[in-house]
């Protein structure tokens, strides 16, 4: 076990690494990252930064990947304070590693840290502990087409007390885990369940924050999205069921022939970087972004007149992937048939996909380098 000092590159936080004595050999390697499919398979290491009322943001480690001892009584385990993020390293043609606009994952994170009482980690400490992480698990960011290593940075609240309050004491992890191709053997387009009966996040509540929560609630209705045959539920407005919100786990965007991209903007939804960055490529191609409150009615009338010629979700697992209907037991709203190279969608994957694989030139400066 060796445990060198590196010198942070932010101000006075010292990094320590400790190599995981126990790590995969090579070959071990290479066979879990055969096909490593989506969140089962974990690097060697991972990273902890500790965060206390007194003492702030301190003691960043890089250390073997393993179970996090917990008290009972901690926080998170009773009132669920807690967040994460979700971004990709990409393996490029030239074998160095690159992250898609990690600063952007950095800052929602603050923003669902300021909607969670939770303490903000600065996006330097952010963006150097990804860095950290690839520089001991580089082996791990595998390098066949689409395949990524997945990041997953979280904090919770591990102060062992049961009053209800902001905790003093909080932890920042970052995992890793290699993923596969979403789709391996072509796109297929999604089919939607849409949800009536339940909501994820109301006006003032923490949709706009990427917490456990919104996750926990989505779960029955991602669930009856399943036994209807369904990939993906489609989650309407709490308040009246008129609007669109968004997917359990991406976001929506409907295309109109007269090249309008337009998507819900609601303040109960997550800011998606994939959607940010699909508008600004849109934006490019002389589309124009509406980004406004959606009905389901304007989704249909829109269908029905041929205005809204493609529907897709997106979110950084799948990227992009075009939807072919929604439904429920009271609607059906059939997309129209378009053939794979005719997709505007398609092409807007095409090439977000080539700038985070360094395919097509980055023009607007999104990557960020994670290793040599
Ligand atoms: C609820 C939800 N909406 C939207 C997104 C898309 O966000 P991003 O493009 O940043 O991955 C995600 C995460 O992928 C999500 O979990």
């Amino acid at each position: 076990m060796t445990i060198n000092l590196l010198p942070m590159a932010t101000q006075d936080l010292l990094w320590q690494v400790t190599r995981n004595p126990a790590a995969k050999t090579d070959a071990e390697r290479a066979e879990l990252l055969k096909d490593p499919g989506f969140g089962k398979v974990f690097t060697d290491h991972m990273v902890d930064i500790c965060w206390s009322e007194k003492g702030g943001w301190h003691r960043p480690r890089v250390q073997a990947y393993g179970p996090i001892s917990l008290d009972p009584a901690a926080a998170v385990l009773h009132y669920a304070q807690e967040i994460f993020e979700g971004l990709k390293a990409y393996r490029h043609a030239d074998g160095s590693v690159w992250s898609f606009r990690p600063d952007q994952n950095a800052a929602r994170m603050q923003r669902s840290a300021r909607r969670l009482a939770l303490p903000e980690l600065p996006t330097e400490y952010f963006i150097e502990s990804l860095k950290q992480l690839v520089a001991v698990d580089a082996a791990w960011v595998p390098n066949q087409d689409e395949a990524s290593l997945y990041l997953r940075p979280f904090m919770f609240a591990k102060e062992a007390f049961l009053g209800v309050r902001p905790a003093a004491k909080v932890n920042y992890y970052l995992i890793a885990s290699p993923a596969g191709a979403y789709f391996s053997g072509g796109i297929t387009p999604l089919e939607i369940w849409l949800s009536t009966k339940f909501t994820r996040a109301g006006h003032g509540g923490m949709g706009q924050a990427k917490t456990g929560g919104n996750y926990a609630s989505s779960l029955v209705a991602q669930a009856e999205a399943y036994e209807n045959g369904c990939q993906q539920v489609l989650f309407l407005d709490a308040e009246e069921g008129t609007y669109l919100e968004e997917l359990g786990g991406m976001n929506v965007v409907l295309l109109t022939r007269d090249k309008k991209l337009i998507t819900p903007d609601s303040d109960s939804i997550l800011e998606g970087i994939t959607l940010a960055s699909i508008m600004q490529l849109a934006t490019d191609r002389g589309y124009t972004v509406e980004q406004r409150r959606v009905s389901l009615a304007e989704w249909r009338d829109g269908v029905e007149s041929g205005d809204i010629v493609e529907a897709f979700a997106c979110g950084t697992a799948a990227v992009i992937t075009p939807i072919a209907v929604l439904r429920n037991n009271d609607i059906e709203i059939r997309m129209p048939d378009v053939a794979d190279v005719d997709r505007v969608s398609l092409s807007l994957r095409e090439e977000l996909t080539g700038i985070q694989y360094g395919r097509v030139a980055d023009r607007h400066g999104w990557l960020v380098k994670l290793s040599a």
